[in-house]
């Protein structure tokens, strides 16, 4: 069981509620995304208050309870949203953290935008969270929060965990407001990074950006001491296993490969519609083994759920375009009538239906040009509880620390890609077996519950606070 240091409720702080809804009148569901799906377990074990957005412009909502969540939502305005999270947050950080795979714009009016906004977020953590308290607060689109909260509550004891990369200092240097933001995160106690990589590109930023000293993962700034580490995230394997293993999943994984005309192997795609996430490279490598007559229907078949994703930033939309361009040519020369080449699924699904593709599929295809940790992979091998399946697994994830036995690739690379899908397609045997073992060994010690009693016990070790 994950408990915050003092036994005392925690105080996460994302810029997602974990929940949203399309407008007023719509039902509740859960947002999109990693960090949510990994926090929701967390939470779901211990107390605590989640403070966040849930999703829609100009809502106010007071505090409300949802499946035992006591969640407290943050206003957007439609400008913040235009501003702090489309433009500053997924134009401006996603791309130059994820290695300029997309371009990166900078503006200035997007600048004040987070700054205006990362305030709001600390007024309302410190609302909620009591004397002495322990406030956990995530990712890239917060970053100026840790300082505005020791600011204004010096007793918290205060985390922060980066979901996706931070980038080598020759790229973060681009950003105009580089030392703002630096300045911003040294106002946590610790400082949590999926990668070691990312740590250490973290220290060299601090170093030449805020002209600290460093000894090993400590900052020295002033009279305080800044914890930085590699804390892996992963998933809730017990209850993937659990859901996977359940006679109705099982069902409806039967009924979705006889609907897809019961062929030999079905492959898989999961994604958010991402530039970062390779999708376009994987295809391209796809097409390319359908030509050659290596894969096709009916006895080969491609699902690609690409979910709906911040749809409204232009490189999203244009990503959007050439997909289902490159979709449509693929379908047009290799499919026959009732037998797409590529099932094409623009939507997102409940977890169940997810846990039922995950088990149809024979391969899974995990191939991003930079991902900070991606779950998609950890998610299929806790679902294949009967060791069968074969993960390919681009090497510029997170995952591939932790998953070391999937057939690892470059996306970029065309020709390794494809040599890794025929190595899956013709995988099976008790050596396949062996490697999905030994994954669903990993994570099953190394579960999400593992990640946030790591990160909330290195965050206890930091300091000793008196509660005012
Ligand atoms: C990634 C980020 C999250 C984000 C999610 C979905 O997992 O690390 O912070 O919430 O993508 O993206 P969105 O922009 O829809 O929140």
């Amino acid at each position: 069981m994950v408990v915050a240091p003092g036994g005392e409720a925690l105080v996460i702080v994302a810029n997602r509620l974990p929940v949203e809804r399309a407008d007023p009148a719509s039902p509740w569901r859960t947002s999109p995304g990693g960090l949510v799906s990994a926090l929701i377990p967390v939470l779901q074990r211990q107390p605590g208050v989640w403070v966040g957005w849930a999703g829609a412009a100009d809502e106010d909502l007071d505090p409300f309870d949802f499946e035992g969540l006591s969640l407290q939502p943050v206003t957007l305005s439609a400008t913040d949203i235009e501003r702090y999270y489309e433009g500053f947050s997924n134009a401006t950080l996603w791309p130059l953290y994820h290695d300029v795979t997309g371009e990166a714009v900078f503006e200035r009016g997007w600048w004040e935008a987070y700054s205006r906004v990362n305030q709001r977020f600390a007024e309302a953590a410190s609302r909620s969270a009591p004397p002495g308290s322990t406030v956990w607060v995530h990712d890239y689109q917060l970053q100026l929060v840790p300082a505005l909260l020791r600011r204004a509550r010096p007793d918290l004891r205060i985390g922060w965990f980066n979901h996706i990369p931070f980038p080598g200092y020759e790229i973060y240097a681009r950003l105009p407001w580089r030392h703002q933001i630096v300045e911003g995160l040294l106002g946590a106690d610790l400082l949590g990074f999926q990668r070691r990589d990312d740590a250490v590109n973290f220290l060299r930023a601090a170093r030449r950006c805020a002209e600290v000293v460093t000894r090993g993962s400590v900052v020295e700034y002033g009279d305080r001491q800044i914890r930085v580490g590699a804390f892996p995230i992963s998933v809730d394997t017990a209850a993937l296993d659990a859901l996977a293993r359940d006679p109705t999943t099982r069902a409806r994984a039967r009924q979705i490969r006889h609907d897809l005309g019961d062929p030999e192997a079905v492959l898989l795609g999961v994604d958010r519609l991402d530039y970062t996430k390779g999708i376009i490279n994987r295809l391209r490598a796809y097409s390319e083994l359908l030509e050659e007559g290596a894969v096709g229907p009916p006895r080969t078949v491609l699902i690609q759920v690409a979910s709906p994703s911040r749809d409204r930033v232009r490189e999203y939309q244009l990503l959007r375009e050439e997909l289902e361009t490159l979709v449509g040519r693929i379908n047009g020369d290799y499919s026959s009538v009732g037998r797409p080449a590529i099932h094409y699924l623009h939507q997102s699904f409940p977890r169940d239906e997810m846990a039922a593709l995950y088990l149809t599929a024979d391969v899974m295809l995990v191939t991003p040009l930079k991902d900070g940790m991606n779950l998609v992979a950890k998610e299929y091998v806790a679902c294949r509880s009967d060791e069968s399946g074969v993960l390919v697994l681009s090497e510029f994830t997170g995952a591939v620390d932790d998953l070391r036995q999937a057939i690892v690739i470059n996306p970029w690379d065309m020709d390794g890609t494809k040599e890794a899908i025929r190595q899956a397609l013709n995988g099976g045997g008790a050596a396949t077996r062996r490697r999905m073992r030994t994954m669903r060994n990993h994570i099953f010690t190394e579960d999400v519950h593992h990640w946030a009693a790591a990160f909330l016990g290195a965050l206890e070790l930091t300091v000793d606070r008196d509660p005012r």
